[in-house]
């Protein structure tokens, strides 16, 4: 593993977005797992700016996202497809037929699940994966648990996610209580992860992640047995 610690938020992004560039240049139709959430708004700004100056070509890359919330159509600006059209998708190159969200209305999630993970098997799985953390050390939306989980399923969100993502929502009964997301087992068979936190909210957790017992207490612990695994975190 390797942890690395800056001091701002625009120092994150721009090694995060690096790491990203540079596994791009190495092969140009890497699979990228992509994540949501403010952590990694700066990261995709960064690659946005590569583009636009022609340092990055997208036309290639395949993405699969890690999460989306159940029964928030994906024109909802809420829903993470919004989210990833909004942040990066519309401003780069990538073809949209390239990009992959789970979708949070299939009418059997259960069917959804299984195509996802059919769907990521067939892209040869992720090159690599960029991860935020929950406060309570969720990862995708893969909460505190007895157990790690294996592929896509139905979760229904902690509280404290639900908390820390009301932010986002005009009223807390707004917030949805489920989601779909990728499963730890999946998250772990990628080639290389980039975990990236910011600011003091996440300062415990990232350590407990990263040096503590491993457990699916704290999801993210799991990330201690990759054998590829960066690191980033900014104190603001
Ligand atoms: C988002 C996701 C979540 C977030 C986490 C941190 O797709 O999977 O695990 O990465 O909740 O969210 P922020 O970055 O908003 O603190």
């Amino acid at each position: 593993m390797e942890f690395i610690k800056v001091k701002t938020y625009e120092e994150l992004s721009q090694k995060a977005a690096q790491i990203i560039l540079t596994q791009l240049e190495k092969k140009p139709n890497s699979v990228l797992g992509l994540a949501t959430g403010s952590t990694p708004i700066g990261t995709y700004d960064e690659l946005i700016k590569a583009y636009t100056d022609g340092k990055a070509d997208f036309s290639k890359v395949r993405s699969v996202n890690l999460d989306e919330y159940c029964g928030v159509p994906e024109t909802n600006d809420q829903s993470y497809r919004y989210f990833m059209n909004e942040h990066l998708f519309d401003k780069v190159n990538i073809d949209k037929a390239n990009t992959n969200v789970p979708s949070g209305v299939a009418e059997d999630s259960q069917a959804e699940c299984e195509r996802y993970d059919k769907l990521i098997e067939s892209l040869g799985g992720i090159d690599l994966q960029i991860l935020g953390i929950g406060v309570n050390g969720h990862i995708g939306f893969n909460e505190p648990s007895d157990e790690f989980s294996e592929g896509t399923h139905v979760v229904t969100l902690d509280e404290r996610t639900r908390n820390s993502n009301a932010r986002f929502f005009e009223k807390m009964s707004d917030v949805p209580t489920k989601a779909i997301t990728m499963g730890i087992g999946t998250i772990m068979s990628a080639e290389k992860i980039l975990l990236l936190a910011n600011g003091d909210a996440k300062k415990e957790i990232i350590e407990k992640a990263v040096y503590g017992e491993i457990t699916p207490n704290v999801p993210a612990s799991i990330l201690q047995k990759h054998d590829n695994l960066t690191v980033i975190f900014s104190e603001n």
